[in-house]
């Protein structure tokens, strides 16, 4: 092999500091693109930590309960898995879900999976943690219906199989079936729901983990400046960012003004994780975009002023792909009807 330029020597040089020359010349080698992105993105926890509403086996058990439960309903049809099944990595796969009556709400469902490890929850940041977050469907109008907090207190009580699992995962409580901990169940099943991939299985030290075309597509992820927004071991959730920060981009949505009410909030969502981009599609807050790579083109774009090559575009996708993960299908196994 020859390289324009180079001699033998300096060939020899390269190869013994390790870097690649075959594929793209004067491209990093694997070792210093795992260390980079290793800096960059860091562990994937097991686990949401959370002081205020520590994870336990029976609040896990009573949580995957209430997240399959259609009956805390008004139509006694909808769960939250009808939104956010997790066979299908947290979502609907729906421009915007379907809620109460064939009502469709504004926003596209963001994946339960990874989420309880944001800084924030929804798109607009409403909710500050999973347990907040939990209580907003099922009163939602559109989504579960349901007219208050005791109503739902109420059909849970009328089910004979929740009064020994809210009193397993709240011992000493004297009436432990309450919408608080209705929230707190749901939150600490959340909790768990992490989906570790070939990525981290990389970023961990196992070199091979990732295939040629998925470490030249995360060193271009890298290089083109996706992680600026996109960071942490989550690829996103941790910060608000304009959408269409340098070229703006047409929304209807103010984003986190509806929240703030301050002009300075107006198109910022909070940045989405990437963990399992390829399959939570179709993608944006409003599931407006029906490709990755279109994802991936208008980013580039609207975020960061580049107009990426289609090989640019393709080689981040490929990336991209290795961020699927496989959850553990006996922690999201629906259990038996109560
Ligand atoms: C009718 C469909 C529907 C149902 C039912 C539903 N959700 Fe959602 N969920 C959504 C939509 C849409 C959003 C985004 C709304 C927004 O950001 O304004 C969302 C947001 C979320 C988020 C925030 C994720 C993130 O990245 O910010 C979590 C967590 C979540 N839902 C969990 C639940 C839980 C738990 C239940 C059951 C108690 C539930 N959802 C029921 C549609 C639904
Ligand atoms: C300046 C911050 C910023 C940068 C830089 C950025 N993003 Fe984003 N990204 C966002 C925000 C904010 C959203 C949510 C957009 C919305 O409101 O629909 C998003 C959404 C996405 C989505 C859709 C995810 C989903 O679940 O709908 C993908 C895919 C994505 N970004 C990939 C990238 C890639 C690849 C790059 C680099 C080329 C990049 N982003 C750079 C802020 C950023």
């Amino acid at each position: 092999m020859r390289i324009h330029g180079l001699g033998t020597l300096s060939l020899v040089a390269f190869a013994a500091a390790g870097i690649a020359i075959a594929a793209d010349a004067g491209a990093a080698s694997r070792e210093e693109i795992q260390q980079r992105a290793s800096q960059i993105f860091g562990v994937l926890p097991a686990e949401a930590v959370s002081a205020e509403n520590p994870v336990t086996p029976e609040k896990i058990e009573l949580g995957r309960h209430l997240y399959y439960e259609p009956r805390i309903s008004i139509s006694r049809k909808l769960s939250c898995n009808s939104c956010h099944g997790l066979a299908t990595f947290g979502v609907d796969n729906e421009p915007t879900s379907v809620g109460h009556d064939g009502q469709r709400g504004a926003r596209n469902s963001p994946t339960v999976y990874n989420a309880a490890l944001h800084f924030a929850q929804f798109w607009d940041g409403r909710a500050p943690n999973v347990e907040e977050q939990a209580k907003g469907p099922v009163l939602n109008p559109v989504e579960m219906g349901m007219p208050s907090p005791e109503v739902v207190n109420q059909r849970l009580a009328e089910i004979p199989g929740y009064a020994p699992l809210f009193a397993a995962a709240f011992p000493g409580e004297q009436d432990p079936i309450t919408y608080d901990n209705f929230a707190k169940a749901v939150g600490a099943f959340e909790r768990r729901l992490v989906t570790p991939s070939r990525f981290d299985e990389f970023l961990g030290g196992q070199a091979d983990a990732l295939t040629d075309a998925e470490v030249a597509g995360l060193a271009k992820f890298m290089d083109v400046g996706c992680p600026t927004c996109h960071m942490t071991a989550t690829i996103g959730g941790q910060m608000y960012q304009k959408l269409g920060l340098v070229h703006p981009y047409e929304s209807k949505d103010l984003g986190r003004y509806e929240v703030t009410k301050k002009d300075a909030d107006k198109y910022f969502f909070k940045v989405p994780s990437l963990r399992n981009v390829e399959k939570t599609g179709p993608w944006f807050h409003d599931g407006s975009v029906t490709t990755l790579s279109q994802a991936i083109e208008l980013m580039a774009w609207h975020q960061l002023d580049k107009k990426l090559e289609p090989a640019d575009v393709q080689s981040i996708e490929t990336f991209l792909k290795s961020l699927t993960g496989t959850p553990d299908p006996d922690y999201i196994a629906e259990p038996g009807k109560l």
